[in-house]
């Protein structure tokens, strides 16, 4: 863990049976409207950046909020990478299995340059069905996932074992 996890962890708020019985929440509003904590969470993300980043992306909804802070704060540009029916055509498109439910994530063609560098940054990895899907996105456009970076990881539910070869980042790691 790194210098601030405490602080981070201090704000991140558990929520039992949410949004459906049997699911943990994790509720990071706390720590987005404390303005140490929010700052923490950018520099430990910006911390663990791979050399060779040209974008950062972003999962809806939680995603866009740390990506699109971490991108200005690299003096990178940010692609959001939207759930179904938000985004103009042209887009490709990923349908994944969720925690519950399922889910259907979308890229817009021309955002992403074949060979680009790319970065996934979300708040939690769970199972890892989002962090798949946006990387098959990526990856489907000839672009490349040079790392992703998440502000917490649920390690019982082995996201990781998804992304296996890819490389992960976690601030926080916990049982769910
Ligand atoms: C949550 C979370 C991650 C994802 C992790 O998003 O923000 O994106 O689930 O789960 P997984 O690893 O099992 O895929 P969710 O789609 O619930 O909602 P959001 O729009 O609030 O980000
Ligand atoms: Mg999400």
């Amino acid at each position: 863990a790194g210098p601030h996890a405490d602080l981070i962890s201090s704000h991140i708020r558990d929520v039992p049976d949410f949004p459906e019985p049997g699911i943990l929440f994790k509720d990071i509003t706390g720590l987005l409207v404390d303005p140490e904590g929010f700052r923490a969470v950018i520099d430990a993300l910006a911390h663990a950046v791979p050399a060779d980043v040209d974008l950062v992306a972003g999962m809806e909804a939680r995603g866009f909020i740390l990506g699109a802070a971490l991108a200005a704060h690299l003096g990178k540009g940010f692609v959001p990478i939207r759930k179904a029916g938000k985004l103009p055509p042209p887009t490709h498109a990923v349908t994944y299995d969720l925690e519950y439910g399922q889910a259907c994530l979308e890229l817009r063609e021309g955002t992403v340059r074949p060979g680009v560098g790319v970065l996934l940054v979300d708040d939690v990895l769970a199972t890892g069905g989002t962090a798949a899907a946006a990387a098959q996105l990526v990856e489907a456009v000839g672009a490349r996932v040079v790392g992703l970076a998440f502000l917490l990881e649920l390690t019982a539910l082995d996201g990781r074992s998804r992304l296996a070869g890819r490389e992960v980042s976690s601030i926080l790691a916990t049982a769910p």
